[in-house]
């Protein structure tokens, strides 16, 4: 078989740039990895609060897989719709203080489905610069316009907004909590603009569920907007430590996606071990409610000392800690040095972030205790001189 010469010129192109991406091994999951005698400092882990190997998290999974087994057979509206799944959505519900909750396979189809179910041709949405890949495929799908404000810039939103002509429906688009920047959006300007327009609004909670508010409740429950905001969705692959999407909605709007998101209608239903697990985890935090705002105290006292040395973490006010390198070259050089003291911290590069803002992001998470970030911080300010970075 002859491959296409241009599949080979891309990657070159790639590597050109310091920007080809190759799969890792992981030894194991979570923030900490004891591996081979060796302590392994995660910190481009996710699990945010140390869930995803909980012994209550896997016994919750074990027993749905003894109940129901590995997979559900089926989407759920033909017979994947098990009574398991309607419990997680009533949990979820109540944990994000709205009346309903729909379960996606994802949170990449969560907002895949809830775009596409409510705009199209002709329609507009307003998306945040840096607002997440699953959010710009969304609106890429819909066929909507999309018109993107400056970070965080609730002034230019609403210009946005008071420029747009003609009609069509507006959605306004942003997350509570950046993946890449680890800084906190405006929420109540952002609500405040849509409103005046009366825009839709789709929050993408992905990093703040399970982390900020009340009992890991997210930003927006934090902020008292849960009953303004008309699509507050999540990931059950973060802080919940398992992997799906949803979605905190009213029954209306819940009834309305099952019957037009298309990522909820042509695929299959979470797997029974995957929804144990999350409602597992929800009985964690339950029982914990400080967990998240624990882990956000040591991320402010992490941040507090790599600003305090010189080194750029943006706007960071979250678990989530950027340090700013800019070349790419540099980042993955960073990485690479911190990688041999067994600290991994993956080097973010464009095209996930803009260009010449290449970094080094940390993602703290619950299993990191004190002496971890000790020694995180360490090797990393030692790596960051010998790269003239301090
Ligand atoms: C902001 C944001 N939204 C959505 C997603 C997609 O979630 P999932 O991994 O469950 O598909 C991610 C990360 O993966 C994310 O960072």
């Amino acid at each position: 078989m002859k491959e296409p010469e241009w599949i080979e010129k891309t990657l070159a192109a790639l590597r050109a740039d310091d920007l080809e991406r190759a799969l890792r091994t992981s030894p194991g999951v979570g923030g900490v990895i004891e591996h081979g005698g060796r302590r392994i400092l995660n910190f481009a882990s996710n699990d945010y609060l140390d869930l995803a190997r909980h012994p209550e998290v896997r016994a919750a999974a074990q027993q749905a897989l003894q109940e129901y087994g590995a997979g559900a057979g089926a989407s759920r509206l033909v017979t994947g719709n098990l009574p398991l799944h309607e419990e997680l959505e009533a949990a979820l519900a109540q944990h994000k203080r709205r009346p309903t909750s729909l379960l996606f396979g994802s949170g990449y189809l969560a907002n895949a489905g809830i775009v596409t179910a409510c705009v199209g041709r002709g329609d507009t949405v307003f998306a945040d610069r840096l607002v997440h890949a699953s959010l710009i495929d969304a609106i890429l799908l819909s066929r909507a316009t999309l018109r993107r404000f400056r970070h965080n810039d609730a002034a230019h939103l609403r210009e946005c907004l008071s420029k747009h002509r003609g009609g069509g429906r507006l959605l306004v688009v942003t997350e509570s909590v950046f993946s890449m920047d680890g800084d906190l959006a405006p929420l109540r300007e952002i609500v405040a603009c849509a409103q005046e327009k009366q825009a839709m609004m789709l929050i993408d909670e992905a990093h703040a569920s399970g982390v900020f508010g009340p009992g890991g409740a997210g930003r927006v429950v934090e902020e008292n907007l849960q009953d303004e905001i008309h699509f507050c969705m999540g990931t059950l692959s973060k802080a919940y430590g398992s992997y799906g999407g949803f979605v905190a909605c009213s029954p209306k709007m819940r009834k309305f996606l099952i019957n037009r998101a298309r990522s909820l209608i042509y695929t299959t239903a979470l797997p029974p071990p995957v929804v144990g697990a999350v409602l597992g985890a929800l009985r964690v935090l339950q029982s914990d409610p400080e967990r998240g705002a624990r882990l956000l105290h040591r991320a402010e006292q992490f941040r507090d000392r790599l600003r305090g040395v010189g080194l750029n973490v943006l706007n960071s006010a979250s678990q989530i800690i950027p340090i700013l390198v800019g070349e790419n070259r540099k980042a993955l050089d960073l990485a690479e040095r911190l990688r041999r003291d067994d600290i991994v911290a993956v080097a973010i590069r464009p095209p996930t972030v803009p260009a010449g803002t290449a970094r080094i992001r940390f993602s703290l998470t619950a299993a990191h205790d004190e002496s971890d970030l000790d020694r995180a911080f360490e090797h990393l300010v030692r790596a960051s001189r010998e790269l003239g970075l301090l």
